[in-house]
């Protein structure tokens, strides 16, 4: 202890006063990442805070991060080994473990087997396309139930089951019906989840937390209970794959991972139980991600109805009535891609990365950072940086456009949601895919409206994800096409 002090305090970092025993906690209030994006105004790019005993690294700004994530990456690329983190995908999880050769080849295995099930040829293209465009058409359907049996509806529920749905139909070949009790069941905790990760969650930072009763302990107790359950329902569904296991036909996602990992050499000493934590990882990073983003979405259509419009109009002509949009056509929907930038830009619904460790001593900016040092990573101060973007408070598609109206490249793609280095989202294509085809479906099918007896507000809830509060739609018809004859 006295070593690692002694370390901090010769390198001492700049960063606000940190009180006794709780740190900078009390000055993080309801959203950290605008308190972290003030508080680089005062201290610069690279501060640092204490929450409870732990000393963090806050990492904001556009060029700082690049540098810090693209020019150290392998610094960078670590993982605190927070209590929490222990209970994801019962302790073999690709995203909650630190960096390492084992964890090297259990991430590549992953991104391979993504590869494979999404984007290899133009079979499995094909095949996860019309997973989704399924999952898209139940929306519109059951988003049209709800209408005309509530007329205002949160669509929140409907969207987590067809993210869900999605990658369960990757991973176990079956997708499981909006009223499936034990699928319900496991989706409805999913909030709980995204809170106790999210960066400035203190039940690993301040141990002392779990010794009386109090929210946060509730809060850890729910946590561990729905990483258990849904571990549970994972390795299920594996252990069921292994028993009906084919070398010669692998049928989705499990198959695969049980062929490479179960069968892994001792020398990368991946196990059985590697497999089923790659599945679940995959399951749990697709579902509240996409989901998330879908809601935003929703919410940005009713909220702007005149870029709804505008969506609309060139879905209409560059389709037509007489089928359904399809990822083909993205080049043409240069509005909707733009729209979908601007939401994650805006949003930035993931507003600090999962947290990172340092698997080293790093200097960035003349400043040290011992080893093992919890780094968080405002991918708001990103997306909201003044040096980069014009008015970034305003929401406004367009500044991803360019004269001709083609979408400016260069521009979308320093939009920061999916992180960057080694620790950068390995779902971020299959993601892609999923929200452009099922948002231009349901803005192909379906006009949306807001509750006008509602006041609409952009406020939302911190946590790993950020999440629109409470608020309701309704979805009218705009002329089948799915239902013709
Ligand atoms: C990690 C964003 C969808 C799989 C991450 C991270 C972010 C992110 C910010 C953390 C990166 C870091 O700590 O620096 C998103 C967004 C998504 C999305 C915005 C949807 C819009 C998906 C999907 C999958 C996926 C669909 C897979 C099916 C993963 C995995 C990791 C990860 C496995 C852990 C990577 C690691 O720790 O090395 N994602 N993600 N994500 N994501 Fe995604």
């Amino acid at each position: 202890l006295w070593v690692r002090n002694h370390t901090w305090k010769k390198n001492k970092l700049p960063g606000p006063f940190a009180w006794p025993i709780v740190g900078n906690a009390m000055q993080l209030g309801q959203m950290p990442h605008i308190t972290f994006a003030n508080l680089a105004k005062r201290y610069g790019s690279v501060y640092q805070i204490k929450l409870g005993s732990t000393y963090i690294v806050v990492l904001n700004g556009d060029s700082l991060i690049r540098k810090a994530l693209l020019k150290h990456s392998v610094e960078f690329a670590g993982r605190p080994n927070f209590v929490s983190f222990q209970s994801v995908s019962g302790g073999t999880s690709i995203t909650f473990r630190s960096y390492s050769t084992q964890w090297k080849a259990h991430r590549k295995i992953a991104q391979a087997t993504i590869h494979a099930f999404s984007n290899a040829n133009s079979k499995t293209k094909k095949s996860f396309e019309k997973h989704i465009a399924d999952e898209a058409e139940e929306l519109v359907e059951s988003f049209i139930r709800k209408s005309s049996s509530h007329q205002y509806f949160n669509p929140s529920h409907e969207l987590t089951v067809a993210a869900a749905n999605i990658i369960c139909a990757l991973c176990f070949g079956k997708r499981y019906g909006h009223e499936d009790q034990e699928f319900r069941m496991l989706l409805g905790n999913v909030n709980r989840f995204s809170e106790v990760v999210g960066a400035g969650s203190l039940v690993d930072v301040m141990p002392w937390l779990q010794s009386f009763p109090n929210p946060m302990r509730t809060a850890f107790q729910s946590f561990k209970e729905l990483n258990r359950d849904f571990f549970t329902f994972v390795k299920e569904k594996v252990m069921e794959h292994r028993q009906s296991y084919d070398p010669e036909v692998t049928r989705d996602m499990s198959d695969a991972f049980i062929g490479v990992i179960d069968q892994a050499d001792k020398e990368t000493g991946l196990t059985e139980a590697h497999t089923e934590g790659a599945v679940s990882d995959l399951i749990g990073a697709g579902l509240d991600t996409v989901s998330t983003a879908l809601n935003w979405m929703l919410l940005l259509l009713v909220k702007y109805p005149s870029i709804q419009r505008k969506l609309q109009e060139q879905i209409d002509k560059v389709v037509g009535r007489e089928r359904l949009p399809s990822v083909e056509d993205k080049a043409d929907l240069a509005v909707l891609e733009a729209f979908i930038y601007e939401t994650m830009r805006f949003t930035s619904f993931i507003p600090v990365t999962i947290p990172h460790s340092t698997t080293s001593d790093v200097s960035i900016e003349g400043l040290n950072i011992p080893k093992d040092t919890v780094v968080f990573i405002n991918q708001w101060s990103v997306n909201h940086d003044p040096e980069k973007w014009l008015d970034p408070h305003i929401f406004n598609p367009w500044r991803f456009l360019d004269e001709n109206g083609a979408l400016d490249k260069d521009l979308s793609n320093s939009v920061m949601i999916f992180s960057i280095g080694r620790r950068r989202c390995i779902g971020d294509q299959i993601a892609k895919v999923e929200v452009f085809v099922i948002l231009a479906i349901l803005i192909h099918q379906l006009a949306f409206e807001k509750d006008s007896s509602q006041e609409l507000t952009l406020d939302c809830s911190y946590g790993l994800t950020l999440k629109p509060f409470d608020y309701k739609i309704s979805a009218k018809p705009r002329g089948s096409v799915l239902n013709s004859p």
